[in-house]
């Protein structure tokens, strides 16, 4: 996904990251390599600073893949609860978790992530959305109730490569998963029990926290 940010901003960005360790550029490889839409570093991070600041201890994931914000949040003591419908890709972030000692905190459900939320429940201190675009609006439905009071969601993809904000100049979506964005967006910035934001992090990040 190319960076929505002007390139010698999203140059600089890079240069002041610290380096990865070797599992993490390892799995940053392998998603290079077969085309796997993991989180980038800033949102695996954002993750992980919001699951420390809430004292996380269970997050749920929607979108797996390999497995790679997933370890990362795990690594902070908090359980995830996961969901992947790609075989090969829950074997591979199987594998990653036990390289990284954290398996048994990260549970991955096979199925698509609407029907696996029936076998789920909370409550949640964080909820990360990505996996399928048009399902946004569903899976935060869905979520919401499960999340506590004081528990954060963060939204991968908001800005979707630039085409949600053209989409709303143009008033013509590029396709289904650009119309869905663009409506989810100003959902959750609307939402009644959110204090929500809608940033340019990575490929627009949503960040929001419940409230009473
Ligand atoms: C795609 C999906 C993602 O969740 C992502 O972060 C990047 C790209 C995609 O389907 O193209
Ligand atoms: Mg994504």
């Amino acid at each position: 996904m190319p960076s929505i940010l002007a390139d010698l901003t999203a140059e600089y960005l890079t240069s002041i990251e610290p380096p990865a360790d070797d599992l993490l550029e390892e799995m940053e490889a392998h998603a290079r390599r077969d085309s796997i839409p993991i989180a980038s570093r800033e949102v695996a991070t954002l993750q992980r600073i919001l699951a420390i600041a809430t004292d996380a201890d269970r997050a749920l994931e929607f979108g797996t893949a390999i497995g790679y914000s997933t370890i990362q949040v795990a690594r902070t003591g908090c359980e995830v609860v996961t969901t992947e419908v790609d075989a090969e890709r829950i074997a591979a972030a199987r594998e990653y978790a036990e390289r990284d000692g954290v398996a048994d905190r990260i549970e991955i459900h096979e199925r698509p992530a609407l029907e696996a939320l029936d076998d789920v429940e909370g409550p949640f201190d964080l909820v990360f959305i990505d996996a399928v675009k048009t399902e946004y609006s569903a899976y935060l439905e869905r979520s919401f109730p499960m999340l506590r009071t004081g528990g954060v969601v963060v939204v991968d993809n908001a800005l979707w490569d630039g085409e949600v904000a053209d989409a709303h100049a143009t008033g013509d979506p590029a396709d289904e998963a650009t119309e869905a964005l663009l409506e989810f967006n100003g959902d959750f910035v609307d939402h009644p029990n959110l204090e929500a934001v809608v940033t340019p992090i990575d490929d627009g990040t949503g960040i929001a926290v419940k409230r009473d």
